[in-house]
């Protein structure tokens, strides 16, 4: 398997079949291991996905490295993408790193000014090779927004599918973001999808694969359904640090004197890799990686 993936082939597949590729948050060598040992499991092509945040704790040197030499010892493609990346700067860090795809995520600022400066970063990109993801409507739970009373996104936050098609024909991105429901974070247990809307986004904006993010918390059925329509990318952070937390948790419940962070660890990289399992299977990419 080459060093890295590219998302070009894997997400316009995606885009004309009924299946979508699992993106999964790493900010430490056990997150990205469990990730692409999920992917392995089930011969499936995998996103690992950094955040500015994740990128800060562990530095761009250290995790692309990690990144890269689990991707090129892999049987699966595995693709390194940057995560609601906030600048351009950052975009650009990203790509001199290895990084096949970046999301530049502007969604907070002036529509105006989100198209220039997103189409400043496909523009870079797109001349060295490298998949852009942008976003439009906002997130709650990154985009200002943390608390939220009883689950809902407000009005004002979807995507609207007109400006979509806008967005999408000026910026010239390759994937785009939508608001329809999710939340990042497990907000309330009350997280849903906007089917209605996401079908009129993807009647407006047809040819490029829309991604979801907020996964976490979301019931396994929509979440199958969305895999079903143009959404090709879905993202997910939060279970996998609920996943992680439990398994710590468990090991410091019990009395020890092994003194060993492998033993914290391990079980912990298991345990995030049956989330990575788990959705993967929802998701519907299994024994899509033979293609590539
Ligand atoms: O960009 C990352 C994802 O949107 C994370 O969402 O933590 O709700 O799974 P999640
Ligand atoms: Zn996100």
């Amino acid at each position: 398997m080459p060093m890295l993936a590219k998302p070009h082939q894997i997400l316009t597949d995606a885009l004309h079949a009924e299946y979508a590729i699992g993106a999964f948050n790493a900010s430490n060598m056990e997150m990205v291991q469990a990730i692409v040992r999920g992917a392995e499991k089930h011969a499936s092509p995998v996103i690992v996905q950094t955040s500015e945040g994740a990128i800060e704790y562990a530095t761009l040197p250290v995790l692309s490295n990690i990144i890269a030499t689990v991707a090129k010892a892999s049987p699966v493609p595995v693709i390194m993408h940057l995560d609601h990346g906030k600048s351009f700067d950052m975009a650009k860090h990203c790509i001199e790193a290895g990084y096949t795809s970046v999301m530049i995520d502007l969604s907070p600022l002036p529509i105006e000014e989100n198209i220039l400066k997103t189409k400043q970063v496909v523009e870079y990109a797109h001349a060295r090779g490298v998949w852009v993801e942008a976003e439009l409507g906002a997130i709650v739970g990154h985009e200002g927004v943390k608390e939220l009373h009883g689950g809902q996104t407000p009005d004002s936050f979807f995507t609207d599918p007109k400006q979509a098609r806008d967005f999408v024909d000026r910026t010239g991105v390759d994937a785009l973001a939508v608001s329809v429901g999710t939340i990042h974070g497990a907000f309330t247990g009350q997280e849903y999808i906007r089917f209605e809307l996401l079908e009129e986004i993807q009647k407006a904006v047809f040819d490029v694969p829309l991604v979801i993010h907020g996964a976490s918390g979301i019931a396994s059925k929509h979440l199958q359904q969305a895999c079903t329509t143009h959404v090709c990318k879905v993202n997910v952070d939060t279970e996998l640090r609920i996943a992680f937390e439990r398994a710590a948790g468990a090991y410091f419940s019990e009395k020890h004197d092994s003194y060993d962070p492998r033993k914290i660890m391990g079980p912990a990289r298991d345990a995030m890799q049956l989330v990575v399992e788990e959705k993967i299977e929802l998701f519907g990419s299994s024994k899509t990686a033979a293609i590539y």
